[in-house]
C-alpha cells in the first residue's frame, strides 16, 4: 500500500531531540524523505542519531545545520534542500525553546532571542517554503501544493506567568499561521498548528524529573498522562496527509485536555 506521505520531502526544524525528532520519525516512517534541521555544530551527533535511527527503521533522512532565526542560514538551507531533493513538500516549523524569567527581571535579550527563534524563525521558513510551494503548484504527490505544520503550544491561549516571551511567541504563531493560512489557501497550500500540551522533552524535564512534579504537573492534564513525541509527530502525519486536506489554518491540541480547565473538575 503507498504510504501517507511516500516521495514527499519534509524539512523538520528543530529535529535533533523533543517534538521535532519525533515528528522526524513518524514522517519517515509515512514515508517522507526527512531533512532533520538542527541549529549549532554542537547539535550534530543528536541529528545524527536522529538519522541513523530513520535509516535502520528502513527509512530516507539526513542532518542539516541551520539557526532558523538567521535569515541567511534559512534562505542557504532551502536551497541546499531542493538543489538535493528537488523540492520541498512539508515544512514543520518546530525548532523553539523558553528562556523563562520574572517579567520585571527579563532581560531584552530574553526576549528577543526566544521571539528570534519561535517566531521569526517560523515566519522565515514559513515564506521560503511558501515561495517554493507557489513555484511548484501542485505535483503528483500530495492534493496540496505544500503543507506547512507550525508547532504552537497550548500557551498560544493559556497565560503563563514567568514565561511572558514564550507566551507572546505561541500567540503570534497562532495569528500568522492563521493569516498565511488564509492568503494560500487558494493556492492549495495548507497551513494549520499543532498545539502539544505536557509532552516529556528536554524543554520541560523539570516539570516530570520527580515523582512530586509529575503529580503537580498531572493536575493539569484531565488525562492524567504525559505526552510522548510520538503523540504529537503522528498528529504532524495527518495534517500533512491528504486525508486532512479539507482542513486548514486551524489549531489542533494534542493536550490530553490541558486546555479543558481541568481547575474546574471539581469546583466553580
Ligand atoms: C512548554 C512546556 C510545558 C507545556 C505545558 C509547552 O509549550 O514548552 O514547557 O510543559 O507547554 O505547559
Amino acid at each position: 500500500m503507498q504510504k501517507k506521505l511516500q516521495g514527499q520531502v519534509a524539512i523538520i526544524t528543530g529535529a535533533s531531540s523533543g517534538i521535532g525528532a519525533g515528528c522526524a520519525k513518524e514522517m519517515a516512517d509515512a514515508g517522507a524523505t526527512v531533512v532533520v534541521n538542527y541549529p549549532i555544530i554542537q547539535g550534530k551527533a543528536m541529528a545524527e542519531t536522529v538519522v541513523a535511527e530513520i535509516i535502520e527503521a528502513g527509512g530516507k533522512a539526513v542532518s542539516y545545520k541551520c539557526d532558523v532565526s538567521r535569515e541567511d542560514e534559512v534562505l542557504l538551507m532551502f536551497a541546499d534542500v531542493i538543489q538535493q531533493f528537488g523540492t520541498v513538500d512539508i515544512l514543520v516549523n518546530n525548532a523553539g525553546l523558553q528562556k523563562d524569567a520574572p517579567f520585571t527581571e527579563m532581560t531584552l535579550e530574553q526576549w528577543n532571542y526566544v521571539l528570534g527563534v519561535n517566531l521569526t524563525g517560523q515566519f522565515l521558513c514559513a515564506r521560503e517554503a511558501i515561495k517554493e510551494f507557489l513555484r511548484r503548484g501542485v505535483n503528483g504527490k500530495s492534493k496540496s501544493a505544500g503543507k506547512i505544520i507550525c508547532m504552537s503550544s497550548v500557551h498560544e491561549v493559556i497565560p503563563w506567568a514567568g514565561h511572558a516571551n514564550y507566551a507572546a511567541s505561541k500567540g503570534g504563531v497562532m495569528l500568522m499561521m492563521k493569516t498565511i493560512a488564509q492568503e494560500f489557501a487558494p493556492k492549495m497550500i495548507r497551513i494549520n498548528s499543532i498545539a502539544p500540551g505536557a509532552i516529556a522533552t528536554p524543554i520541560n524535564h523539570d516539570a516530570w524529573d520527580t515523582q512530586a512534579h509529575l503529580q503537580e504537573l498531572l493536575k493539569l492534564i484531565p488525562q492524567k498522562r504525559v505526552g510522548k513525541p510520538d503523540d504529537i509527530g503522528k498528529a504532524a502525519v495527518w495534517l500533512a496527509s491528504d486525508d486532512s486536506d479539507y482542513v486548514n489554518g486551524t489549531t489542533l491540541f494534542v493536550d490530553g485536555g490541558m486546555t479543558l480547565y481541568p481547575g474546574f473538575e471539581d469546583n466553580g
